[in-house]
Order: structure tokens, then C-alpha cells, then sequence
């Protein structure tokens, strides 16, 4: 779903002295230093290192924080950095090619390693200073993956651990409060990587700890008001995590001047629009629009079987019903200016990213842009949360453990678990046989270890025995898989007797299905959705 982009008005974050820049110059871990970061209650945002210096220094930051990356410091086009970056007083940090370059720039070497170092490694602490404070001669667990290396340090900079490898493991220039480290503190194998990066950000930066839920919200809501004023506001509310949240908060900020709207798509999961219901009108007291558009999708949806085309002709209607549902609140005087969206972090990122995006497998078409005649700004509550951050804030808020510990749901729903065509038939068995899985799952207490946990209808039918009658029904494929982000995934061990009890409950309840299987695929190369 798109607005227009102008005045999201969630751009500055909450402290009076900005945050910890983090500068990415291409790591896989990039984003794994800014949770970290904020797990020490110390606020944080990655800025591409293409960002010119004054718009860096217009955000305040305490510290800057280097990243690792792929490149080499010599490399032809290697990333780097203003040199005036080191000019300023600023605390800088700098990761693995961070440090390598912060070294080069202020007058150090760095070389091609004879080995690579990668994988878990152990540095000797010579000094208990920066990161390492009061690890001074001990010897520390640390995760390296590095190429190339640091050969000599720049003027004012001293060793202050080394590896079998790095004699430069981490560098230091304790006055100027320029720290460097060859390995990464923000990997969970790096056993005191939290130790590490607070004693940087408290002891060396004495960054403000006041990055938590609470104030978050506090201060959410806050701009919230400000950003939307008198006006009034419309979201989709899907009973996913993030729409929740981002709801609640605005709804906080501007009460019935927001209206949610439901829709009933019917791919939804077993008593999913009840329960929606429920809890936003009935609990939390959000005007809350439940749309029956089951037919409306269903019609839609009648005869088609190709993967793509299912997920656009459900973003398309979605958007006609969402359309529909906003016009009728501006000819009843209530006209939306905002439209509320969830989106994370990680997408913020993602589209101002060094990187660029990677290649799409599927459109993940939620919902296309919205129509130009709606016109809607964004209202885009979330956008600095990672998704633990969302789940902490919708805690603070009062929301169910149940709810903010969901597995993610596919905005096209059972549609994509439906391959083939999508009948009313074939979702109410999918439906009968999924409430058994789901059931089953978390009486055995899976539930939250599993990234997701599903039913998938296979359309093919089987002949099977039933008594002394011969069946001839469809087989139901059981997904379950477990991954830390979706991007890969492997399939469950579930135990045994999790599904021969699943198994013998579908295949006995549910009507018009006679066969389990357990798809054992990981991802790559097969996808966590069968379309
Ligand atoms: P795949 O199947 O690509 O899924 O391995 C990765 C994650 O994305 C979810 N998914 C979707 N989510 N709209 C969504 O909102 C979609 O069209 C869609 N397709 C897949 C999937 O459930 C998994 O969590």
C-alpha cells in the first residue's frame, strides 16, 4: 500500500542529542549493530556511507559507528568516508572494514591477510580500555570474517588485543575516543559483543539510555497528534502484529478520528475475523469498519490458478474495497486525510539502502498503490521499530502475548496455500484441516518456536480406505519450518508423534481429505509457500 511519500513525520527520533549514527558500507550485520545498539536502550539509525558529512552532523549523533562490508579499503571503488568525519571530536567505532578504513584514512596500512579469518576465533586482551573494558588480559571469544587486515596503526592509535591471525584485532586512540575491531561484537558469537558495545556507548560516548518502549510510545503518540492534527485518519487493519500496533498508537494519538478497516477476504484462518473483531471494537474500543468481502474476492479469484495472478486480482480488489470504504467515510463528513501504515524499519532501510534491492521471487502484492484520486499522506508509525521493538511496544500498549507473538500470515492468505484453483470447498477443508495443525502445535508448545506452522491443500486426490469404503480425496501437505527473517528457512523436526497425531486427526475429521504429507524442503531452494 503507498501514499504519497511527503511528510511521513516520523523521521526524528526521540533524543534531545540524536542518535548513534551508523554508517553501512555493505555488511550482513549492518543490521544486526543497530539491534544491538538499541538492546542497550541507546537509539539508533543506519544511514548509507554515501550520506554527505553535514547531513550526518545535522542528525547530532553522540557517536558514529563504522560497519563492516565486503569491499576492500584499495579496491576500485571501495566505499568510504569524508576524512573530516574524524575531525569533529566525535566518537567513532569502527567494525571490521570500518576499522580497516578508518585506519587507512588516518594514516595506517592495511594488507591482504595470508589467511582468511572466519568463523569463531579468540583475541588475547592487552588492554582493558573502550570495548574491552575490564577485560584486560584475559582472553575473549570473538566471531571474525575478514579478508584482509590492519598491517600497521595510524599515529596516536595502540594495539589493544590481538588474534593468532590480527595482530590488530582491536585498535585504539583512547584520546581522540577512536576504537577499532577486526571482529564483529555484534554477532551473538562474540560472547561479550553486549559487554563491548556497552561500555562503548556508556562508558566512552555516555550515550542517553532512554530508548525504551514506553518512551517510545509516549513519544510517538505524541508526534502522531502533531503530525495528523485535526484531521482524520484510516488504516487497514489486518490483525497482524504491525497494523495492530500502528493502530493502537494512532488511535492513542487521535482516538475515533481514526477508522480501521477490516476486510474480510475470506482467506482468512478459522474464526480470524471474529477475533479481530473482538478484541479492536470490543476490547480496545478502536472504530473499527468490518467489511464481508468474502464474495467479492472469491468471485474474483473463480477459475484462476496461476500464483501471480492470484496475488494481483486480491491486491486489486483489496484496494476497490479499501477505496469504497474511504469514500463512504467522506460522504459521511469524516473524509481520511492519513493513511496508517506498519512498515518497519528494515523497509526504511531496505529502500535507502547501499545495496540496492535484490531480486524478487514474489510480488509479496499485499496491496498495490493506492488510486492517485485518494491522495492519502502516510502516517507510518513504526517506521524506526525493528520487528522485536514493535512486539516490546505493543506490550507497553496492552496488547495480548498471543497476538504480538503471531506467526506471520501471507497478506493473500489461503489463496497461496490453495494451489490450483481456489474454491469455497477446497479453503473450508484447507480451513478444518489448518485449526487441527494450528491446535496441535501449540498444545505441544511449538507454536512460538516455529517461524510459521500451516496446512497446505495439494490438488491431487488420492484413493484411500475408509471402513470398508474406498476414498478418493485430497492430500493435505503440513509446512512447518523455522527461520530468524523468512529470507531462508529450514523445514521443522517436528517430533514424531506431533504428526502422527496431526495426521490421524485430519485424515479422521476432516472431510474430503484422506493423506498427510510432511514437505521437508528448505529454503532456498523451494520457497516457506508453496505459490
Ligand atoms: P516465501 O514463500 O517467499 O515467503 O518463502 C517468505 C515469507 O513471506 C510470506 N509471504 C507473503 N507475505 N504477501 C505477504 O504478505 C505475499 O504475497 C507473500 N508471499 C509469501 C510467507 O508467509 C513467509 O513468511
Amino acid at each position: 500500500m503507498s501514499g504519497t511519500k511527503e511528510d511521513t513525520g516520523m523521521e526524528s527520533g526521540m533524543n534531545e542529542s540524536g542518535p548513534v549514527v551508523i554508517l553501512d558500507f555493505g555488511s550482513q550485520y549492518t543490521q544486526l549493530i543497530a539491534r544491538r545498539v538499541r538492546e542497550q536502550h541507546v537509539y539508533c539509525e543506519i544511514h548509507p556511507c554515501t550520506k554527505p558529512l553535514d547531513e550526518i552532523w545535522a542528525l547530532r549523533p553522540p557517536a558514529v559507528i563504522l560497519s563492516g562490508g565486503p569491499a576492500s579499503v584499495y579496491g576500485e571503488g571501495a566505499p568510504t568516508v569524508d576524512p573530516a568525519l574524524f575531525e569533529r571530536g566525535v566518537p567513532v567505532l569502527g567494525i571490521c572494514y570500518g576499522m580497516q578504513l578508518m585506519c587507512h584514512l588516518l594514516g595506517g596500512k592495511v594488507e591482504r591477510a595470508d589467511e582468511r579469518e572466519y568463523g569463531p576465533a579468540t583475541i588475547s586482551v592487552e588492554r582493558g580500555e573502550g570495548l574491552l573494558l575490564e577485560m584486560g588480559g584475559e582472553d575473549v571469544d570473538v566471531w571474525m570474517s575478514h579478508g584482509d587486515r590492519v598491517a600497521s596503526i595510524p599515529d596516536g592509535f595502540e594495539v589493544s588485543a590481538t588474534s593468532p591471525n590480527s595482530p590488530f584485532a582491536a585498535v585504539a586512540d583512547p584520546g581522540r575516543r577512536f576504537f577499532g575491531v577486526q571482529f564483529h561484537p555484534e554477532v551473538g558469537h562474540t560472547k561479550r559483543g553486549a559487554d563491548m558495545l556497552r561500555a562503548f556507548l556508556v562508558n566512552v560516548v555516555g550515550a542517553p539510555a532512554n530508548w525504551t518502549p514506553e518512551n517510545f510510545a509516549t513519544a510517538t503518540i505524541r508526534k502522531v497528534k502533531e503530525q495528523i492534527g485535526d484531521a482524520n485518519a484510516i488504516c487497514g487493519l489486518s490483525g497482524g502484529v504491525d497494523s495492530s500496533v500502528a493502530a493502537m498508537l494512532v488511535h492513542r494519538a487521535i482516538g475515533d478520528r481514526l477508522t480501521c478497516v477490516f476486510v474480510d477476504n475470506g482467506l482468512l484462518r478459522a474464526g480470524e475475523a471474529e477475533e479481530v473483531v473482538a478484541m479492536f471494537r470490543g476490547r480496545f474500543d478502536l472504530k473499527l469498519i468490518h467489511v464481508d468481502a468474502r464474495d467479492e474476492f472469491l468471485n474474483a479469484l473463480a477459475g484462476e490458478t496461476d500464483p501471480e495472478r492470484k496475488r494481483k486480482i486480491i491486491g486489486r480488489v483489496f484496494i476497490e474495497v479499501f477505496d469504497r470504504e474511504a469514500r463512504a467515510l467522506g460522504e459521511r463528513g469524516e473524509e481520511p486525510t492519513f493513511l496508517v501504515q506498519g512498515t518497519l524499519y528494515p523497509d526504511v532501510i531496505e529502500s535507502v539502502s547501499f545495496k540496492g534491492p535484490s531480486a524478487t521471487i514474489k510480488s509479496h502484492h499485499n496491496v498495490g498503490g493506492l488510486p492517485d484520486h485518494m491522495k492519502l499522506k502516510l502516517c507510518e508509525p513504526l517506521r524506526l521499530l525493528f520487528k522485536d521493538e514493535v512486539r516490546e511496544v505493543g506490550t507497553a500498549m496492552g496488547l495480548p502475548r498471543d497476538l504480538l507473538w503471531r506467526q506471520p500470515f501471507p497478506g493473500p492468505g489461503l489463496a497461496i496455500r490453495c494451489p490450483g484453483e481456489v474454491t469455497r470447498e477446497r479453503l473450508r477443508i484447507l480451513r478444518d484441516a489448518d485449526v487441527i495443525l494450528d491446535a496441535e502445535v501449540r498444545a505441544a508448545g511449538l507454536y512460538e518456536s516455529l517461524w510459521q506452522s500451516f496446512c497446505v491443500l495439494v490438488p491431487v486426490r488420492t484413493v484411500g480406505v475408509m471402513g470398508d469404503e474406498r476414498t478418493y480425496d485430497y492430500v493435505i501437505a503440513i509446512r512447518a519450518v523455522t527461520s530468524s527473517d523468512g529470507m531462508t528457512a529450514d523445514w521443522a523436526r517436528l517430533p514424531y508423534e506431533l504428526l502422527a497425531k496431526v495426521s490421524s486427526r485430519i485424515i479422521n475429521e476432516v472431510r474430503g481429505c484422506n493423506r498427510v504429507c510432511y514437505d521437508i524442503s528448505s529454503k532456498p531452494p523451494a520457497t516457506i509457500e508453496w505459490e
